[in-house]
């Protein structure tokens, strides 16, 4: 397919990325950056504006990889046609682009993208959603050239995966922050934690995170969780955190 990317952060690069790959082209890319269009369009080879006036229409997709809170804004600023527009946001329903686009959709891939760190899109599950079944197909096509985990999900399912995501992904990534902080404070270095992040994260795929639950608070061991309580003594956040984390898993592990 011909593809406009409109934006030029983590996500647009992974997926132009993948969608080069697999054969597609990238007709432009668009960021209101012009540095941040020039240097994804080097990496993708293609055309860059920084200019919504200037967009290509000669495309048959534009795949708007921008903030939740941008995209009515940008979709506002210019008309999109016949053109398939989708976004590729977790928590943003499909009918917000309702007003603004004839055809329009979702193609959400469902990964931790950064721009630095390439991704191999295979089994990535890319959730899609469309407003007619023959949008719903092209995007179908589309997602199955770059993984072969293609599920189809409306906007409240998105949303409530999108939640769930924060937990597992985003929260814990800041919990690995946090140990990194508690470490490096002490003079320790953060590679110590690197293989029982890596068994942690390994253990879910093959049993319940409930049932892989360890630690001084799944054996309700007081003793243990007070010398810690008493160590975040000048962290007052995390010490509040730790209580309420430690009391959710006491309650679980009842
Ligand atoms: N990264 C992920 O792991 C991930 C995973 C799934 C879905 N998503 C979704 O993908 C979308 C993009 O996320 P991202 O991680 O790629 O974010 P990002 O790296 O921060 O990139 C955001 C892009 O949006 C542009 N932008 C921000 N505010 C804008 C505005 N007011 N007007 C026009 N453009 C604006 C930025 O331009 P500048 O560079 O000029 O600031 C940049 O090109 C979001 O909807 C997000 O929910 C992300």
């Amino acid at each position: 397919m011909r593809i406009c990317l409109i934006g030029a952060g983590n996500m647009a690069t992974q997926l132009g990325m993948a969608l080069l790959e697999k054969g597609h082209q990238i007709v432009q890319v668009w960021s209101r950056t012009q540095q941040r269009a020039s240097g994804l369009a080097s990496k993708l080879n293609c055309p860059y504006t920084a200019e919504i006036s200037s967009i290509i229409s000669e495309t048959d997709i534009y795949i708007l990889a921008i903030n939740d809170t941008a995209i009515e804004s940008v979709l506002a600023q210019r008309s999109w046609g016949n053109t398939l527009v989708v976004h590729t946001a977790g928590s943003t329903p499909m009918n917000i682009l309702a007003g603004y686009c004839i055809n329009y959709g979702v193609f959400y891939p469902f990964q931790t993208f950064t721009i630095e760190k390439k991704v191999d899109f295979d089994r990535i599950p890319v959730c899609i959603e469309a407003n007619t079944p023959q949008n719903l197909e092209v995007l179908n096509g589309l997602a199955q050239s770059i993984s072969q985990n293609i599920k189809l999900f409306d906007s409240n399912q998105r949303q409530q995966i999108h939640l769930a995501a924060v937990f597992v992904c985003n929260f814990v990534n800041h919990f690995y922050a946090i140990g990194e902080e508690l470490l490096v404070d002490k003079g320790i270095d953060f590679e110590i934690l690197k293989p029982l992040i890596i068994e942690t994260a390994s253990k879910v795929v093959y049993q319940s995170p409930e049932s892989s639950q360890t630690g001084p608070a799944s054996r309700n061991d007081k003793i243990v969780m007070d010398k810690h309580l008493a160590m975040l003594a000048d962290y007052p956040d995390l010490k509040n955190l730790y209580s309420l984390i430690s009391e959710r898993i006491i309650q679980t592990h009842k």
